[in-house]
């Protein structure tokens, strides 16, 4: 229980990777926030976490709205008194808009990057002043190999990715001596719903499995174990680190 008497906010939790996370940190010890913007989701992991003997409440949020990111964090204290552990995970990629830089549309553009990264930002920003009160904490940005390499036809998406890389380094730096430890986790092609559309074509589903040196999908559960260990105490000396779980997809 390495989580025990932490508390937790895992934003877009209702779903893949997300809720793969906040399973995991619950079953660690920690009371966790479900900040999703899909109710019957959210609803859902709540439910899942609890049957399981953890404890979870599902707060409704847009993390790409201020008020209701403030709300949130605000219902978090109001809950629990405290918050140790932040997982910005949420994030939408709009694969059936998703263009060339001159073929975008400006609202692609703007949706991608309020959720994907004004997201991050609001929550981090609302949640900060928590942990300097409590003298420190683990804030976790999902990030992606699209923000690192160049891929072709997701110009939002990855431009967005970029910037969680930078918004993590910024953080990484200005917070390491107030104990706000700031890290990315870098996953490879996972099993979620939003890859649905892509994956539901077996030829591209296996395309996908053998670009990975490993030679599979990832899954939920391939980035829950780096998550808790970075959430924990054991990752004290990690800071500014991006953490790729990719099954080698970036390492040829
Ligand atoms: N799946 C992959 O292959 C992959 C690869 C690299 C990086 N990532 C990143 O991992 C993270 C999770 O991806 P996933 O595949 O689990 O996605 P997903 O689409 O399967 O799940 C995302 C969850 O976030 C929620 N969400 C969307 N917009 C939201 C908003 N505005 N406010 C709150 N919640 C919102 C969705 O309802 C959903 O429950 C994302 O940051 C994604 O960019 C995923």
């Amino acid at each position: 229980m390495r989580l025990k008497n932490k508390v937790a906010i895992v934003t877009g939790a209702g779903a893949g990777i997300g809720r793969g996370i906040a399973e995991r940190f619950a079953s660690e010890g920690a009371s966790v926030v479900v900040a999703e913007i899909d109710a019957a989701s959210g609803g859902s992991a709540q439910q899942s976490i609890r049957d399981a003997g953890g404890e979870a409440i599902f707060v409704p949020t847009d993390v790409s709205d201020e008020a209701q990111v403030k709300s949130m964090v605000q219902k978090t204290l109001d809950r629990y008194g405290r918050i140790d552990i932040l997982c910005n995970n949420a994030a939408v990629l709009l694969i059936r808009e998703e263009a060339r830089a001159h073929e975008l549309t400006n609202e692609a553009w703007d949706r991608t990057m309020a959720v994907n990264l004004r997201g991050y930002w609001l929550c981090s920003k609302y949640v900060i002043p928590a942990m300097l009160r409590q003298g420190g904490g683990s804030i976790i940005h999902v990030a992606s190999p699209t923000g690192l390499f160049g891929f072709t036809r997701l110009t939002a998406y990855s431009t967005s990715k970029g910037g969680v890389v930078g918004l993590m380094r910024a953080m990484a730096a200005d917070y390491a001596p107030d104990h706000i430890r700031v890290n990315a986790i870098v996953p490879g092609t996972i099993d979620t719903p939003m890859n649905a559309i892509e994956l539901s074509d077996p030829e591209m589903r296996k395309h996908f499995a053998e670009i990975a040196p490993a030679r599979r999908l990832g899954t939920p559960k391939d980035l829950a174990g780096i998550a808790a260990f970075l959430a924990s105490e054991d990752a004290d000396y990690c800071v500014g680190g991006i953490f790729t779980v990719d099954g080698g997809l970036t390492a040829v």
